[in-house]
């Protein structure tokens, strides 16, 4: 066929139909699966920007949408979608797999001066990676439900399984706990740079993970301990080590005109891998099973994440212990414990995920903490900074944003890295998936995100979703620039605010 449309990610196989397109109005009827049916109103209302009545009709009748339940698609997630002149049927073995065609569908309609317009195609698809996320920082600045909602939504279009929320920092605690009301009494208020803080009570984070649920997606949330617990002091002083300030924070400090970190004060600084709770008091292991014991009860997903990154402000040996303990903790919760790759040095619970962080060319030690998850016969998940941390800047212009992984971040190589090729020995089956991250440094709201995320998080989606890089001619940065760029005119309709990238040609509507 011509060139494939603009679909991000790439499917596994599209062919033309040599047949006229599909028309859809707002009277197009839609048979079968029922929840599917109200999804297929709300995607294709907000794929347009027009409120679409899309009656349920379920007598046989040409021109409809049809959304069927079958079990001839063996993968998860996996969905088939046939579009000719007498209609669109979308088949799946589940309701993610009829979610995923719809956002295809979403992807394919396009406004003529003859309506809109699906071309007459066949697409087979099937993700690479179940695990397929984004993480959101809340920490550093807060965000409201609404706009965590937002993210929910963008990330569903791309068809991303999980939303990872980064709860708590050394700048604030997010998340009300029954058993510790004081974390939120004393340690919300506060967010990066002087930042007004904020917190989701339990009915929030509830409705945060209800939402999520409707879009398909599984909120992991993380508690990151040991380190990055500055906020934790301002509520049990008696939990919190006094912070290691090194040479290396102090001229980083000064040269950023910040206030170094004391204990019992707020931190509203960018520095990390000062903080640190203190491990030879059993008062902390009551403490923190405590509060993952709540967290797990709140949270209906598999994971609960506990961090474990940076924290050069603990002892090695008290480190590896807290983690085997508290990953141990997690497990006896019956969930599954994620932490950063730093804790592979650590004996942690042997079903422990860990998450890479380092870059796609690892050092040695990074390569071998990540290797240590997968010889205890778990997996990871990959998130190379210098690729899916959207929170860096795209070139040395970009207003917002930080540059520390390994210099600027640009969409081409955001894009042009392959999984399987991260770390040696970790291979597909030892990959449970792709992370992208937004830390929040420097990012106070939705726009914000948006233009940090998009279209970067574009590429992390097809990292996660499509087939290895550069295994067919489609799965290949010329490829991808070209559909993403196809793409503007839906992301204007679905108000998302995305960064006109310069290394793309952005259509037009
Ligand atoms: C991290 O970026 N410290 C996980």
């Amino acid at each position: 066929m011509s060139a494939i449309p603009a679909l991000v990610p790439l499917p596994r196989s599209v062919a033309t139909i040599e047949t006229a397109p599909f028309q859809l109005s707002t009277q197009t009827p839609l048979r079968g699966d029922p929840d599917a049916a109200a999804e297929a109103r709300r995607i294709l209302s907000a794929a347009t920007a027009h409120a679409l009545d899309l009656p349920t009709n379920p007598l046989p009748s040409s021109s409809a949408i049809t959304l069927a339940r079958t079990s001839d698609i063996a993968l998860p997630g996996g969905y088939r979608l046939t579009a000719a002149d007498t209609g669109v049927e979308i088949s799946a073995s589940d309701s993610a797999g009829l979610a995923a065609g719809l956002h295809t569908l979403a992807q394919l309609v396009t406004p003529t001066s003859e309506g809109w317009l699906v071309p007459a195609i066949r697409i087979d698809d099937a993700p690479r990676f179940a695990y397929r996320g984004v993480m959101l920082d809340v920490a550093r600045h807060f965000f409201a439900v609404s706009d965590v909602c937002a993210v929910i939504d963008r990330a569903a279009s791309l068809k991303l399984t999980h939303l990872h929320l980064h709860l708590t920092d050394d700048q604030g605690w997010r998340l009300q706990l029954r058993a510790h009301p004081a974390l939120t009494d004393a340690a919300s208020g506060s967010a990066i740079s002087g930042a007004p803080g904020g917190f989701y009570t339990r009915e929030d984070y509830r409705e945060i993970v209800a939402y999520a649920a409707t879009r398909h997606i599984t909120v992991v949330p993380e508690i990151d301990l040991p380190g990055h617990t500055h906020a934790v002091g301002l509520a049990y002083p008696h939990l919190a080590a006094d912070p290691v300030v090194t040479p290396a924070l102090t001229a980083e400090a000064a040269a950023r005109g910040e206030a170094l970190p004391a204990a019992g004060t707020p931190y509203t600084g960018l520095g990390v891998g000062f903080s640190s709770l203190r491990l030879d008091d059993e008062a902390t292991f009551d403490f923190v099973a405590d509060v993952l014991g709540e967290l797990a009860h709140l949270t209906p997903g598999p994971y609960l994440h506990v961090g474990g990154d940076e924290a050069f402000g603990t002892a090695p040996d008290e480190y590896d212990a807290f983690l085997a303990r508290v990953t141990q903790l997690v497990a006896d919760l019956g969930k599954v414990p994620v932490a950063w790759h730093d804790a592979g040095r650590a004996k942690v619970a042997p079903e422990t995920i860990g998450q890479y962080w380092g870059l796609t060319t690892p050092d040695t030690e990074g390569a071998d903490a990540a290797l240590a998850f997968v010889r205890r016969a778990s997996g990871v998940i990959l998130s190379p900074a210098d690729a899916v941390y959207l929170d860096m800047k795209y070139d040395d212009d970009t207003p917002r944003g930080l540059t520390w992984a390994n210099g600027p971040t640009s969409v081409r190589r955001a894009y042009e890295w392959e999984p399987s090729s991260v770390i040696d020995e970790i291979a597909d089956d030892d990959i449970l998936g792709v992370e992208a991250a937004v830390w929040t440094e420097t990012i106070d709201d939705l726009a914000g995100l948006d233009a940090m995320m998009f279209p970067r998080l574009a590429a992390a989606a097809e990292a996660a979703w499509s087939a290895p890089l550069g295994s067919t001619p489609e799965r290949s940065w010329e490829s991808f620039r070209r559909r993403v760029g196809g793409l503007g005119p839906l992301w204007r309709r679905q108000g998302i605010a995305f960064h006109p990238d310069g290394q793309i040609s952005w259509d037009q509507e």
